[in-house]
This record gives structure tokens, sequence and C-alpha cells, in this order.
């Protein structure tokens, strides 16, 4: 088994910086999710490290091994692909025993072989089935096995669930992250779904534009965004932003031009760190406490304009001059649209970003 490990890895096409200076590292053994919006650089990087784009710049290691020279083949990875591209005519067990065929093992050592993934998989009673007489899960499964017979030290998946209808989605996820625990081989995924990030990934590196934001634990990633980008990106519905000018007095207070927010002194104190007076706040959906009244101090007065009642949650639409800001309440919340209503951000869990840079300050 093994780890990879990423060093300054640059990949250009032409004017476009697919990734810039990507220093990442899988463990061994570790599920490493790649996530970011379409176009910013997870398939490049993926493709880096199997050998199929050339770096400019940058080192790739799979274990201690310095693999930039090497060809793909040589490289012991096996890639899964969003497109699973079965060969149409051959059975499912000649797909799966294909790239055995290719290097050469002995034909009982294949007949083993896939007979065990076959198993591990739970379609051992396709193997003799075309791709066109598969369910979408099924073929997505054949595509894995066919990739997971070489024994490879290295996993590469990139989107390979996103082809599946939303239900077996679901399901496959849960399949998926249990079978890589079981063969303990190290697996870099990408996907930009966040939920699919969320609940796969031991660690997640969150990519923007070619360049890496923040890389941690799902729970270090929601709890502790490092910038404006990764608390906008996870997270559903995605995180409230509030335009504000700090200005420091005896309390520090946020200036959103329709609202002030004081500042509690710890975090007055961090705001320190701004390289200007504008600022954003942020808020999740789920963190914006709603009153029917105004009980307490420092609530801010809001106009209920949706209702999207969910089942187990509901998630309202408040209008606050001309921000829109939405929460997450109980389903026994019960008001009707355009009531006044009162919202609280609790301060502990409110985050400000420096908005030059949209580093998080706090
Ligand atoms: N072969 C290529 N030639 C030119 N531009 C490419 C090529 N592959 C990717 N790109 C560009 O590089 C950027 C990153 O692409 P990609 O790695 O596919 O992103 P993602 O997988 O995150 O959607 C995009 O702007 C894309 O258009
Ligand atoms: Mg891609």
């Amino acid at each position: 088994m093994a780890k990879v490990t990423l060093k300054n890895v640059t990949k250009r096409f032409g004017d476009v910086m697919a990734v810039k200076e990507l220093n990442l590292e899988a463990s061994d053994r570790e599920f490493l999710v790649l996530l970011g919006p379409s176009g910013c650089g997870k398939t490049t990087a993926l493709r880096c490290i199997a050998g199929l784009e050339t770096p400019e710049k940058g080192e790739i290691y799979i274990g201690d091994k310095l693999v930039n020279d090497l060809d793909p083949k040589e490289r012991d990875v096996a890639m899964v692909f969003q497109s699973y591209a079965l060969y149409p005519h051959m059975t499912v067990f000649k797909n799966m025993a294909f790239p055995l065929e290719n290097l050469k093992v002995p034909k009982d050592e294949i007949q083993t072989k896939v007979q065990k993934v076959a198993e591990l998989l739970k379609i051992e009673v396709l193997l003799d089935r075309k791709p066109k007489q598969l369910s979408g899960g099924q073929r997505q499964r054949v595509a894995l096995g066919r990739a997971m017979v070489r024994d490879p030290h290295v996993f590469l998946m990139d989107e390979p669930l996103s082809n599946l209808d939303a239900k077996l989605r679901v399901y496959m996820r849960a399949e998926l992250k249990k079978l890589q625990k079981e063969l303990g081989v190290t697996t870099i995924y990408v996907t930009h779904d966040q939920v699919e990030a969320m609940t796969m990934g031991d660690k997640i590196a969150i990519l923007n534009e070619g360049v890496l934001q923040q890389v941690g634990t799902p729970d270090g990633i929601y709890f502790s965004p490092s910038n404006v980008f990764v608390a906008g990106f996870i997270g559903s519905p995605p995180t409230n932003f509030f335009d504000c000018t700090l200005m420091e007095g005896v309390i520090c207070t946020l200036d959103t031009g329709e609202f002030k927010y004081s500042l509690p002194e710890n975090v007055a104190e961090a705001a320190k760190k701004r390289t200007s007076d504008a600022c954003i706040l942020g808020v999740r959906p789920q963190d914006v406490l709603v009153y029917k009244d105004a009980k307490k101090k420092r609530l801010v007065k809001a106009v209920l304009d949706v209702i999207e009642p969910l089942g187990d949650v509901t998630i309202l639409d408040l209008k606050v001059g001309d921000y829109l800001v939405k929460a997450v309440v109980s389903p026994d919340f019960k008001a009707e649209l355009g009531d006044e209503l009162w919202i609280e951000f609790p301060a502990e869990k409110t985050h400000i970003f420096d908005k030059k840079t949209g580093a998080t300050l706090v």
C-alpha cells in the first residue's frame, strides 16, 4: 500500500492554469476527496497522478517513489471514470479479466482473482452477462471490479457515481466507502458534490480555480472554513453572507447597511488581523435563530418571504432590507408569508472574513 504526495504540482493548458502549485498528501489507506466546482482542476490533478498528463512543474510520489517519469502502467494505480466505458461486446467476466490478460497473468490465476472480486462486489451472478444487460449500478460495480482485480497501490476515481440516479448514488456511496476500508487501498476520489465529499472522505481537499483552498476532515472544513469560498461551498443551504464595514469603538460593530452587529470582545480582537475595514459576516442557515417577537436585544427585524417545508426541517427565506437570509427551523415553527420576525446570529456560530483576501478572521 502507499501514500501519495504531490509537491508544487502545476499544470497549464495554454492560458488556463488548471492546477497551480498543488501540495497535497493522501496517507496510506486514506480516502481523500478532491472537491470543487466544475473546471477547478480536479480531473487534471487526478490525471497527473495517473500519468495521463505531464505536469510542467512539481513532483508526484507514490509511496516514497518519484513517479514523474514513469508511464501510467508502471505507476500501479487504477483509475475509475465517470463513464465506465465497459467493452460492450465482452461479458462481465471478460471485462474484469481484461487488465490481467494484458499483464499476461496465467489463466487460472485470472479465474480465481475475478471470482474473488466479483464476490466482494456481489456481482458473481452477472459474470456471463454483457454490459447492456446490466443496470447502471451494476455497470458501475463492474468498472470498479475491473480496477480492483489488479490489486493496485492506489485507486483514482473521477466522479464515478455521477451517472447514477439519486437513490442508487446514496447506496453506492456507502458501499464504496465500506469497500475501500475493507480493501485498505489509498483512494483519491474526485467529486463536485459536497455531500458525497462529506459522507465519504476521511479527508477533503477543496480546490477553486486550480488553487488548493483547504485540506481537512469533513468536520474541520464544515466548522472551521479557512476562507469565504470554503464557507460558501460547504453546507446546504449555503452560508448567508453580508458585506459589512467594521467600525471600531468601545464595542466593535459590523455595519451591513441594513443592520448593525456588535462583536464580542474576543471576536473584536481576532478581527484586528484584517487588511481593511471591509469584512464579510457569514452565518449558516442552520445557525440562524428565528423568533416571533423581539424578546431579546441584538435581534434583526426580517420579513418572511418564502417557506419551504422539507419534512424534517423547514427552510425560511427572510428579507432583511435587500438581503435574503435563509434559516433552517423546526417544522413546528408556524408563521405566515409577510410576517415580521426577529432573527439572531449567535456569536459563537458566526464567521467573519476579510473581504479583500477572503481569509477567515474569526
Ligand atoms: N486537455 C485540455 N485542454 C485544454 N484545457 C483543458 C484541458 N483539460 C482541462 N482543461 C481546462 O482546465 C481547467 C480544469 O479542468 P478539469 O481538470 O477538467 O476540471 P474539473 O475536473 O475540476 O471540472 C478547465 O478550465 C478546463 O477547461
Ligand atoms: Mg472533472
